[in-house]
């Protein structure tokens, strides 16, 4: 029962629902179809109702009562938390059993980990970073999947050659699990492919932001390291997977610009965040060793002086057409070229990473196809 343990519901998507509202504004009785359900968010997601032909709009925070037969009211007690518009035009309904807390924090398993690659500016390094620093991990062993959630500019897919016939728009249309669209590249490095070109899922709503974050959290289950590439800026979409990780490394180039822009979103982070949150910064496409320190040493000042939060530094990756050549290859360049000067900053990055984890981790063993099979078995 949905409400009840948070694992079920009694509503598919395309289902009729009638409910009760009681408000100042509202009274009545009305029908609408489900168009999406998140049971271990308590989320349902239903089209605007529509009375005479004219849409009812409910606005946010008022309490609907689904009606069910055989359910005592109680226990069907929903709150309006979000109102779509365009052209998903809709309604969330969050369960009253259910915290009515926007963000969905992310909480990976004590030998599991969640790193979001994130930067102020686009084009700073974000997919090379999480595709590289995937493979150094894969390679020590680590069970690692990259979460493609660089939404609408996803492209993880097209630099790992994968072609995958199902991505994050069919899950988040609840036309594919998790599992149908999770793709090997290697052994022990998988993939959730994002989708490009889709407008609609550029701005997440909070009830797709909080479908994807459930869906991250089941990874945990079968990976060591989830790593997610996010969108460049400081829309809600990007900030949100930050935030709810916890950390993660901040990218950015030595050049003013995208400093600023790099400050921009560090300060929307540290003034936004309810939990604290570690972020590393990675200086990439750099000439010379001193400008990655320069630029290190700047956003670090101006960190602790303007925001009091410490910034972290996890390394510095050198200006390198190899890089490039890796793209046009469709593989990280960690695999192309390992003496690479990029790849040395890489792998130094992936190396601190791998040293500060050693003295915690306890890998599972086994690999990541027994892993599904023995929760399937489970389940
Ligand atoms: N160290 C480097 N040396 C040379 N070229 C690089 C380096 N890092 C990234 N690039 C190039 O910069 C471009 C952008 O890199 P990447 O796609 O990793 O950035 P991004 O932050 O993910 O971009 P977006 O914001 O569009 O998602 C790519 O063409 C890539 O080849
Ligand atoms: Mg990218």
């Amino acid at each position: 029962m949905f409400g009840g343990n948070g694992k079920s519901c009694n509503w598919k998507i395309g289902d009729q629902i009638t409910f009760a509202v009681e408000s100042g504004l509202f009274e009545g009785v009305f029908t609408s179809e489900v168009v999406g359900i998140n049971p271990r968010q308590g989320l349902i997601q239903i089209q605007f109702p529509m009375v005479e032909g004219r849409l009812v709009l409910l606005p946010v925070g008022t309490t609907v009562t689904i009606r069910q037969e055989g359910l005592p009211e109680p226990q069907n007690r929903f709150i309006v938390i979000e109102r779509v518009g365009g052209e998903k035009r809709s309604l969330v309904l969050k369960h009253t059993d259910f915290e009515i807390n926007r963000l969905v924090y992310l909480t990976p398993p004590k030998d599991r980990q969640l790193i979001s690659v994130c930067s102020g500016k686009g084009g700073a390094g974000k997919t090379t970073l999480a595709i590289n620093l995937a493979y150094a991990l894969a390679e020590w062993n680590y069970k690692t999947c990259i979460f493609d959630a660089a939404l609408g500019t996803a492209n993880v897919d097209v630099l790992l050659d994968l072609a995958p016939r199902y991505h994050l728009g069919h899950l988040i249309a609840g036309k594919r699990g998790l599992m149908d669209i999770l793709t090997e590249v290697r052994p022990r490095m998988y993939v959730v492919p994002g989708c490009s070109g889709v407008q609609l899922l550029t701005e997440l709503t909070i009830y797709e932001y909080n479908l994807l974050a459930s869906e991250i959290q089941q990874l945990f289950d079968y990976f060591d390291v989830i790593i997610i590439d996010t969108s460049s800026g400081i829309t809600a979409s990007t900030t949100n997977f930050i935030l709810a990780s916890q950390g993660g490394y901040l990218i950015t180039t030595p050049e003013p610009h995208a400093i600023t822009d790099t400050y921009a979103l560090l300060k929307t982070l540290v003034t936004q965040r309810k939990r604290p949150v570690n972020l590393n910064l990675v200086v990439n496409r750099v000439y010379y060793r001193s400008e990655a320190k320069n630029t290190a040493d700047k956003l670090q000042f101006a960190a602790r002086k303007f925001l009091n939060f410490e910034l972290g530094y996890a390394g510095f990756i050198f200006d390198d057409t190899r890089v490039r050549e890796a793209n046009m290859q469709q593989k990280p360049v960690l695999e192309l070229e390992p003496s690479a000067l990029a790849s040395q900053g890489l792998r130094a990055i992936a190396d601190k990473f791998h040293e500060k984890d050693a003295g915690v981790r306890n890998r599972s063993p086994g690999s990541i196809l027994d892993r599904i099979k023995q929760i399937s078995k489970r389940a």
